[in-house]
């Protein structure tokens, strides 16, 4: 049996490829699980910078959640996987790696949701979004309903959730679904080049501005501002601003070391 989640590492970009093009990546609890682990492996591996989410083929992203896998759950049931898929979404955004999705097809339900969760999204120009939940009488379960509208807005959100209706990689970037959209060919290449921009920055401010960012949306504006202060504080304690300031000051590239 091939695995269902493939690693590759090179400069200090890691790749992670949902491998189940057959049924379009669509993800099960196998899946799930299988990503989270390896999640949690490189968010502590110093060799990962930036981390790259794909889907094997040329077809698809993730066509959701296994549709198959979730028809006779039960009530509770149905819950219970909801919030374990909620709690690895949450991973996602709380890795301390950057994590980008290179969506290279379909990204619908709880692919459009796990691709919501990650920080960046390049995405190619046969990609497309849709939460089509509510054409199985059901609704986004793993987040949707919130991640979608802090993105797009409220009216947005609520018409691709309740019209369960795709939109185009064009159209997302024009709503600020994805950052930029590129040839299909290009995609990896795209998604590399971008996480190699970010991974030749100091990691301690990378960690702390995604910090900033994801924490301090879920605070008062005011709470969010001091948090943002202490964490610019915090960046002067580190070797890379003496660095990245008497480096610029001295008109030259900054070496930094990450501490
Ligand atoms: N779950 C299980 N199997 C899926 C799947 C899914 N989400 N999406 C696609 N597949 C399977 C199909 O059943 C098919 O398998 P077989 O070859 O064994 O028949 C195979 O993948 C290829 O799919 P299609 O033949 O349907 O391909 P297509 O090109 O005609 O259509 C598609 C592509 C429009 C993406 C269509 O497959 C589709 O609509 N898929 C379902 C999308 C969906 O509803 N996603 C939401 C799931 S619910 C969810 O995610 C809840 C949540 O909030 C977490």
């Amino acid at each position: 049996m091939s695995e269902p989640v493939l690693l590759h590492t090179e400069e200090g970009i890691a790749t992670l490829t949902i491998n189940r093009p057959e049924v379009l990546n669509a993800l099960n609890a196998e899946l799930v699980e299988s990503l989270r682990r390896h999640l949690a492996i490189l968010d502590s591996d110093p060799r990962a910078r930036v981390i790259i989410l794909t889907g094997a083929g040329e077809k698809a992203f993730i066509a959701g959640a296994d549709i198959g896998a979730m028809r006779d759950l039960d009530p509770l049931a149905a819950r219970e996987t909801a919030l374990l898929a909620q709690e690895f979404l949450n991973d996602i955004e709380r890795c301390a790696k950057p994590v980008i999705a290179a969506v290279n097809g379909y990204a619908l339900g709880g692919g459009c949701e796990l691709a919501l969760a990650c920080d960046l999204r390049v995405a190619s120009e046969n990609a497309s979004f849709g939460q089509p939940e509510i054409n199985l009488g059901i609704i986004p379960g793993w987040a949707g309903t919130q991640r979608l509208p802090r993105l797009v807005g409220k009216g947005r959100a609520l018409e691709m959730i309740l019209t369960g209706e795709r939109i185009d990689a064009r159209e997302a970037w024009r709503i600020g679904l994805v950052n930029r959209v590129v040839a299909p060919g290009e995609l990896m290449d795209e998604a590399r080049k971008l996480a190699l921009r970010i991974a030749e920055k100091s990691q301690v401010a990378v960690r702390l501005a995604k910090e900033a960012v994801i924490n301090g949306l879920e605070m008062d504006e005011r709470r969010a501002g001091q948090y943002e202060a202490d964490l610019f504080g915090l960046c002067f304690a580190t070797r890379d601003q003496k660095e990245g300031m008497t480096a610029f000051l001295e008109k030259r590239k900054a070496m930094f070391q990450d501490w």
